[in-house]
């Protein structure tokens, strides 16, 4: 019987939940925003309390005989053909961590394209699993990495048969994607999983003009972060699992490790909710975004000083295999001044905040909640950003390193590093100790130390002189960089 997409069983039981006046002796205390503070609840609106029930023994009965929640992950695991969907609620930092453990444990490896989010490196720290690093494919030019190639991974399976799999992030923040069918491949003739790291990727599978994504592709489990490119609410996450390399009961059991016991039901109903949006709307709503994209870029191409990332600059022979274009990711290097520069202005003078920044960009993430009137906003703010670009000149300069400069030896596992005796040092003493903490310049988050390697002057360089340029390092022990965490002990 094909699936009924018309539904959305969690924002039904919800309803019915209201409908009935359900009384309940059972947490959550404000008890349908009666007991919250009516300060609170005038910020916050009531909808928010009435939507916040307990999943079990609320939403559904004591032992989930309505299989509410199972219901709305069978119907999310048929939008995106998946054999099943699991819905999580601390993000894809959660469900990422989840599918690492699925596949590997402790002291075994599994392959990771470097440019992996700090949460992967976070499960590598509690799992003990030992990374083999695979090389992201870095445009010198342009200094940004997009996915590693399907060789990249050969060749790491070849010096590593040992192996329990391989995780790559696909889109890139950036939006750039790799070659996955390929990748997929490669894993399966060796008989292990894919895991893909698709945080960025909800919307992919809505519409044939979106790059390919990972169920489709062949990857065993998907991480996607709903609330990213999807309407789904902050922290809602899933993970898409197919094929039989990894049994669902043990992906479950791993998953119960870190997930809650208290799981948000107005998370499940925006999980759900979307599902229902895209299955009915989703080639409508994205065909639109395409096309607010599409202007978008033109017109950014048209603004003095502001160049937009495109396909010629990000896609072909060692570069990505394709790309999203709802992220608008736009080289300001022309204007003469940083992306953290550009971003604190916009959002101080224009009261717009872009997403992604860095020593030479800045992002404007598009979605289908976009249209005509949004994009002639950020239009017109970018606009008057390069008008007063001049005022905000000279750019502190960042040193960023070349890319063989940026990758650093692992020296030992990173929970060896993190967990074992450290000290701080001053950073002029930092090169040639190892990492015990991990930085983070902060979005993208993809960790430009992370516990066990070994630090080298030009990436310190990169972080000091980032730091002072208005780079965000939100997870570094001494947050104004004066000291590194090191392990006290060398791992030669
Ligand atoms: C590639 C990637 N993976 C995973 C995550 C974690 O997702 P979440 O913020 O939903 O926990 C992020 C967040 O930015 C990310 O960029």
């Amino acid at each position: 019987m094909s699936a009924d997409h018309t539904r959305a069983p969690v924002l039904e039981a919800l309803a019915d939940y209201h409908r009935k006046e359900r009384m309940s002796f059972t947490p959550p205390g404000h008890k349908q925003a009666r007991g919250a503070d009516p300060a609170v609840r005038e910020v916050l609106g009531d909808a928010v309390f009435l939507g916040d029930v307990l999943a079990t023994g609320g939403l559904d009965d004591r032992l989930t005989r309505g299989r509410v929640l199972e219901r709305a992950e069978e119907l999310m695991a048929d939008a995106v053909h998946a054999d099943r969907t699991f819905f999580t609620t601390c993000g894809s930092s959660l469900s990422v961590k989840a599918a690492m453990l699925a596949v590997a444990g402790p002291h075994e490896k599994l392959l990771i394209g470097r440019d992996a989010h700090k949460s992967v490196v976070s499960g590598l720290i509690l799992s003990g699993i030992e990374p083999v690093w695979v090389e992201p494919r870095w445009d010198a030019e342009r200094h940004l990495a997009h996915p590693p190639s399907a060789a990249a991974f050969e060749e790491a399976f070849e010096a590593h048969p040992d192996a329990k799999g391989a995780l790559i992030t696909s889109p890139t923040p950036y939006g750039t994607c790799a070659d996955l069918g390929a990748v997929a491949e490669l894993c399966h003739r060796r008989s292990v999983p894919l895991i893909v790291d698709e945080a960025w990727g909800a919307h992919l599978p809505f519409h044939p003009d979106l790059p390919s994504w990972a169920m489709d592709a062949g990857a065993d489990i998907c991480v996607t972060s709903i609330h990213k490119m999807g309407s789904g609410l902050e922290q809602g996450s899933v993970f898409h699992l197919q094929g039989d390399l990894v049994p669902a009961d043990l992906l479950q059991m791993r998953s119960d490790l870190l997930g809650t016991t208290s799981p948000s039901v107005l998370l499940y109903a925006g999980l759900d909710g979307w599902r229902r949006q895209m299955a009915l709307h989703g080639r409508e709503l994205m065909g639109g975004a395409l096309e607010v994209a599409a202007e978008v870029r033109a017109a950014v191409e048209g603004i003095d000083g502001m160049h937009v990332n495109d396909r010629d600059d990000f896609c072909g022979a060692g570069l990505a295999m394709d790309m999203d274009p709802l992220p608008c990711v736009i080289d300001i290097d022309a204007l003469g001044i940083t992306g953290y520069q550009a971003a604190d202005w916009l959002r101080e003078h224009r009261d717009i905040d872009m997403h992604l920044t860095d020593h030479r960009r800045i992002g404007a993430q598009l979605t289908h909640a976009d249209d005509r009137e949004t994009a002639g906003q950020l239009l017109a703010a970018l606009k008057d950003l390069a008008d007063a670009a001049t005022e905000l000149r000279p750019a502190p300069r960042v040193e960023v390193p070349s890319p063989p400069e940026l990758r650093m030896t692992q020296a030992c596992l990173p929970r060896d590093a993190f967990f074992g005796p450290a000290e701080n040092v001053p950073v002029s003493e930092a090169a040639g100790r190892v990492a015990a903490e991990m930085i983070t310049p902060y979005p993208p988050g993809i960790p430009a130390v992370l516990p066990g390697e070994r630090l080298t002057e030009p990436v310190l360089r990169y972080l000091v002189t980032g730091l002072e340029a208005g780079m965000n390092l939100p997870d570094a022990a001494d947050s104004r960089l004066e000291t590194i965490r090191v392990a006290a002990r060398d791992f030669a």
